[in-house]
């Protein structure tokens, strides 16, 4: 049996608690959030014992692995603190606020020789999960485009982000893990309505080295919620649902006949539509469950702390781009 606690229960951390409360093989002990109120509230939901002091908690506890669900600005803070004490963590998303204490604590996790893995969620989308495959039998043939589209109500919660780093993560690391490859350049465009120190509104592009174009339109200015990903190529289109968990293949009748990556597109016209049978689960338990077995296996994590950072990376370069970059238009 694996003691589990998480530290912050807020939006977030409250389903850790949960999730790890129903896992095979895994106790949660307890839990800790600054905010006496929200402590309370959850421990008695999940009836553990409950702290105000993550410290305490650990001291008299001993947890084996922790989820960090604490808010983004303190990722870094408490994050180092518990690996410098050696133990396993699960950091939500993004990594951290910069890319200096992204680069520390994954040293710092490597120094230690715990696991830290970075809650990018939408990888364990079992949709996402299946598209992934499906690119890798090469479905899809030659790879041209990966576009995302992630809109939502405003989250009056999150003070200390803006949209790119706690929404578009999720797209940029995503598409990271879709294309499986390096990418090359960005180009960020941010609008600001809400917040005037961050941006609320976000179109990027980014290439990846195959000549792929990743898209990303990404706000939390829309009074309804969408997340959905479409992947283009040589052999046809995938609309993929991230909320509804739903896949659909569009084939390119005019497709050459074999799945041949090199193949020349020579023309597009609308084929079958495949809807693919996708075996629904909570992204959350599969990403616990992945972050329990990489503690138990001592292995890396699917997610692992060098993948928070990479992308964290790009996200931090789109937010430069879309403050700096600015073409003179006569
Ligand atoms: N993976 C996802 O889909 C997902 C979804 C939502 C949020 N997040 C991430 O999770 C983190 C938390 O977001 P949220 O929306 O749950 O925020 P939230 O404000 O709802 O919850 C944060 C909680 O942390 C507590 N806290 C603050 N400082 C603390 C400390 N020092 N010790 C213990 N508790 C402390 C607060 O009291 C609060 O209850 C953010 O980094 C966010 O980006 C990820």
């Amino acid at each position: 049996m694996l003691k589990a606690a998480v530290i912050g229960v807020g939006s977030i951390g409250q389903h850790h608690a949960r999730v790890y409360r129903e896992m095979d093989g895994v106790e949660l002990v307890a839990i800790a959030d600054a905010n006496a109120g929200t402590a309370a509230k959850i421990g008695n939901r999940q009836n553990v014992p409950y702290y105000t002091d993550y410290q305490q908690m650990i001291d008299e506890k001993k947890p084996d692995l922790i989820s960090v669900c604490v808010p983004t600005s303190l990722h870094f803070k408490v994050g180092s603190d518990l690996m410098e004490q050696g133990l396993n963590i699960l950091l939500e998303k993004p990594i951290a606020s910069t890319i200096e204490q992204g680069e520390k604590l994954v040293a710092l996790a490597k120094e230690k020789g715990v696991v830290l893995a970075v809650g990018h969620i939408e990888r364990f989308n079992p949709a996402a999960m299946e598209l992934r495959r499906r690119l890798r039998e090469g479905m899809i043939g030659k790879l041209y485009q990966i576009s995302a589209r992630r809109v939502s109500p405003y989250p009056p919660r999150i003070q200390d982000a803006g949209v790119i780093i706690d929404l578009a993560s999720h797209d940029i690391d995503l598409m990271r893990y879709l294309a499986d490859e390096p990418v090359q350049r960005v180009y960020g465009e941010t609008v600001q309505s809400i917040n005037s120190d961050r941006e609320d509104m976000f179109n990027g592009l980014m290439r990846f080295q195959s000549g792929a174009v990743g898209v990303l339109d990404v706000n939390w200015i829309s009074p309804t919620k969408i997340r959905q990903i479409h992947v283009t190529g040589s052999r046809g289109l995938f609309r993929c649902d991230l909320l509804s968990q739903e896949l659909y293949f569009y084939e390119n009748e005019s497709a050459p006949s074999q799945w041949d990556t090199l193949a020349i597109l020579r023309g597009v016209s609308e084929g079958n539509v495949l809807g693919i049978r996708i075996n629904r689960h909570e992204p959350l338990a599969a990403e616990l469950n992945d972050f329990v077995a990489s503690v138990r296996d001592s292995r890396k994590p699917t997610v692992a702390g060098e993948d928070g950072l990479a992308t964290l990376k790009l996200a931090l370069d789109f937010v430069k781009s879309g403050r700096e970059v600015a073409l003179i238009a006569e």
